[in-house]
């Protein structure tokens, strides 16, 4: 009789054996959950796209940052959506522009029991949707984005973000924001920097929520990366880190994994990965229909992102996750 060099099963047979032996877990602290503000409306609005988010009152914002905070999500991620735009994006860097109207909110409501991420970039707030300024040959500006993130980035932090994140892949903006922020008294203000963040098709639901339209039908592949590298997404890891991004970015999450296990290896600030909007709406579209099982589904992609080398997992589940996520059950 000849028996198997090596019974795997042995460890798999109980609950309890499977929890001592699991490589990974994930954690409420994990996860940070991106929340849409929008100026000029009464009560908070569905997404179609994005069935379960919200587009926020300020007021609904700070009830559902509350109640994150007390599932254990350490932060979360805010957006501003303004009730106008114009060619500079102006409602970006305005001290009562939305986001920051917001991020006081929260800061009076949390103090810093909540970790404040805002998002930087203009598209929110450009009327030709672009992450730059638009020159006058239709191009995209880049060195005079930089100075127009850089206000942007003051106007966050004196609003009480602790970090901001730039996503609008312009070169050198990691560096330009550093340095603003260091200028303006603000250097405790950390940078969560999009390192490598792709020209992807999963953006879809987000433009939705922020009221984006590119003008022209045009795309963002001039400044978002092509989905067919990986090497140029650890050289753009590489710079941003050299110009002191204190965590980085893999966006989109799923389709890049192999991105994000490199990423990984290459630096030791953390790494955070962002569970985006379409893979979100494919996730919730499947289960609507009955076709997967949305909570098993959702612990499996976002366990699967934090296996892969994630330290910080950004998606639209944080808060369903967080509930999911029994520590005793684990
Ligand atoms: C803005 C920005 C985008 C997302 C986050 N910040 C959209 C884009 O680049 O077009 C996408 C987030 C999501 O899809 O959930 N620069």
């Amino acid at each position: 009789m000849s028996y198997p060099a090596r019974r795997m099963r042995r460890l798999r047979r109980t609950p309890a054996l499977r929890r001592m032996v699991a490589e990974t877990a994930l954690r409420p602290a994990d996860l940070v959950a991106p929340l849409f503000v929008r100026d000029g409306i009464d009560e908070p609005e569905p997404i179609a796209s994005l069935p379960g988010v919200l587009q926020h009152t300020v007021a609904s914002l700070v009830l559902e940052a509350k109640h994150l905070a007390t599932l254990g999500v350490p932060a979360v991620m805010v957006f501003g959506v303004p009730a106008t735009k114009d060619a500079a994006g102006s409602g970006a860097s305005d001290a009562d522009g939305i986001a920051q109207v917001a991020l006081r909110a929260l800061r009076d409501a949390l103090g810093d029991a909540l970790v404040l991420v805002a998002d930087l970039c203009l598209c929110e707030y450009t009327d030709h949707g672009h992450c730059g300024l638009v020159d006058a040959a239709g191009g995209i500006d880049n060195d005079a984005t930089l100075e127009r993130y850089a206000e942007v980035a003051l106007a966050q932090a004196a609003a009480g973000a602790d970090i901001v994140a730039p996503s609008g892949m312009m070169d050198g903006q990691v560096g330009a924001i550093r340095a603003a922020l260091e200028g303006g008294g603000l250097a405790g203000t950390a940078i969560l920097a999009y390192a490598a963040k792709y020209a992807s098709s999963f953006y879809g639901p987000f433009r939705e929520a922020v009221d984006v339209t590119i003008a022209g039908g045009g795309d963002r592949r001039g400044y978002q990366q092509d989905p067919a590298n990986l090497r140029e997404a650890l050289a753009e890891v590489r710079l941003d880190v050299a110009e002191g991004a204190d965590l980085v970015m893999v966006k989109p999450a799923l389709p890049y994994l192999d991105v994000l296990a490199a990423v990984r290896a290459e630096v030791d600030v953390p790494v955070a990965a962002y569970h985006v909007s379409g893979e979100y709406a494919m996730l919730a579209a499947a289960a609507e229909r009955g076709w997967i099982d949305r909570s098993a589904a959702a612990l499996e992609v976002v366990g699967s992102i934090k296996r892969a080398g994630a330290d910080v997992v950004l998606t639209y589940l944080a808060g369903e996750l967080a509930e999911l996520l029994d520590p005793v059950r684990g």
